[in-house]
């Protein structure tokens, strides 16, 4: 049995801001189901939402700074979830990474440093928790110091270091890793220096033992220019040392036969009952009540990677058709505003919710026919496999985890019972119309669209086989 830190930014249902969240309320308990102590510790912020009084375990001084641990259990789990307690930091409302009005914290780089060293400090068993870690498991550019700091223990634990997202680095200037009191021996280039400014990512890339990333395909595509975001050489490198396991779900949460969040659960065979789901939202939007159009749909962080620009440019041409687009996202102000506008314009075919609503995300991933996704970058992307399990099919951007879950519906592989959704290649309008107009061809044939519906509800997306992958992993290091 391995003892298992996982260090993470956020953590489903304690606090979410996209799917690194589901990840990391997943795969620990997948882990555990394997028989392994995993321990997950996450920053106690303002907004964390925790159904008991947390116990308090201990406090251990940082920076001058006392910093308490606080532990609680990972909702319907038997996982164990340290909770790091800096209130100048953590307790100011907000989400983890901007302020209440959307505007990145100006001190993100003292937030993570601080909870970086109190995650070396458990994983070293210097926090009075009794335990010392065998594997550190983080995740993304607030934990990248974690594997960093480790290389300066002559004792220490095994690294891994999973990549979410390349497009975010942490990036600051020199003069923060002066403020920041790390160790002079970390500025070098194959540590913290990148280009003479501090990376938090390149922490976790050249000091990890191991690196992941969240699907195979997005494993390779960060090798590329393209994708690797300056960073590409550094991964070429390390390349022995990398690669992809892809994400899971929540077989229990994103499950339609049960889902509580849904006006009426179906299943494969009770197929017919989804359109209940459908007029729930049209009532809930006051759309136009009919079973029988087509609904597309969008949930999303409103930013660059996920392709909204495309989706604005498509809408006026997408509206002559007989369809309904429902979206539910937040993000980039401009395309918010310009979303709203276009959904003022067309009532009746456009509807447009912003804000984060995960009761609604359910109802949606219910009720809708297909599922948008035209991502420029996904490194795995979860919304396309809820989709599928939901019997919503998805329409997708090749690319990442998007190209290794979606097979495309042509005659062959509906025919070899495969087909799953839609997929198109190229970043362009015309693209992804291309893409639209062929799902709406094969939702006119109702028999053909079931026997994609049911392939894709049935294909099995749970975590189990990637947990395994990531126990073989550990056990190698
Ligand atoms: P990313 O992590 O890049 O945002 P993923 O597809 O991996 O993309 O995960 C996104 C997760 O966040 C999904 O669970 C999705 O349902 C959820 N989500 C995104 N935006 C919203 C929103 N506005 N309301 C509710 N859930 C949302
Ligand atoms: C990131 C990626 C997304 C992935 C998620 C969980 O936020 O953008 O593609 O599914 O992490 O790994």
């Amino acid at each position: 049995m391995k003892k298992i830190l996982f260090v993470t930014s956020e953590v489903h249902p304690l606090i979410k801001t996209g799917g690194l969240a589901d990840v990391a309320g997943s795969l620990p308990i997948a882990l555990s189901e394997l028989d392994q102590d995993i321990r997950i510790i996450v920053p106690k912020y303002y907004g964390i939402k925790l159904t008991e009084e947390p116990l308090y375990r201990s406090t251990i001084r940082i920076n001058n700074r006392d910093v308490n641990i606080f532990e609680t259990q990972l909702p319907n789990s038997h996982v164990i979830v340290w909770l790091v307690d800096c209130p100048e930091f953590f307790s100011i409302p907000g989400n983890p990474y901007t302020d209440e009005f959307g505007n990145a914290w100006s001190n993100s780089a003292e937030k993570f440093a601080l909870f970086c060293r109190a995650a070396v400090e458990v994983a070293q068993n210097r926090a009075y928790l009794d335990w010392k870690a065998d594997i550190v498991h983080c995740n993304d550019w607030q934990s990248g110091l974690v594997p960093a700091l480790l290389t300066l223990e002559p004792l220490r634990p095994s690294t891994v270091f999973t990549i979410h997202n390349m497009a975010y680095q942490g990036i600051f200037p020199q003069e923060t890793f002066h403020a920041l009191g790390l160790p002079g021996q970390l500025w070098q280039p194959s540590a913290l220096e990148y280009h003479n400014r501090l990376s938090f990512i390149k922490g976790g890339i050249s000091c990890a033992d191991h690196i992941t990333t969240v699907s195979p395909n997005y494993a390779l595509e960060i090798q590329t220019a393209d994708f690797g975001y300056g960073l590409e050489g550094l991964l070429q490198h390390r390349r022995h040392d990398l690669n992809g396991i892809i994400n899971g779900i929540d077989l229990e949460q994103w499950n339609p036969a049960i889902d509580k969040r849904i006006a009426q659960t179906y299943t494969v065979e009770t197929l017919a009952k989804k359109t209940l789901n459908k007029t729930a939202i049209q009532q809930k939007l006051s759309l136009p009540e009919e079973s029988s159009i087509p609904m597309i749909a969008l949930i999303s962080r409103l930013v660059e990677q996920k392709g909204i620009d495309l989706v604005i440019q498509c809408l006026e041409n997408l509206v002559q058709y007989p369809l309904q687009f429902v979206l539910l996202g937040a993000g980039n102000k401009s395309y918010e505003h310009q979303l709203k506008n276009l959904s003022l314009l067309h009532p009746e075919k456009i509807s447009v919710t912003i804000g984060y609503d995960e009761d609604f995300a359910h109802l949606i991933e219910a009720g809708a026919d297909m599922f948008l996704m035209p991502s420029r970058f996904e490194p795995c992307g979860l919304n396309q496999m809820y989709s599928q399990r939901y019997g919503t099919l998805p329409i997708v951007r090749r690319t990442g985890g998007l190209a290794d879950t979606v097979v495309d519906a042509m005659p062959d592989s509906i025919a070899q019972q495969t087909a799953s959704g839609f997929v198109f290649d190229e970043a362009s309008v015309s693209a992804m119309l291309e893409a639209i107009k062929r799902a709406l061809f094969v939702y006119d044939n109702k028999k053909t669209w079931q026997k994609i519906q049911k392939i894709a509800m049935q294909k099995d997306f749970s975590w189990q086989q990637s947990a395994e992958q990531y126990l073989a992993l550990y056990r190698t290091l």
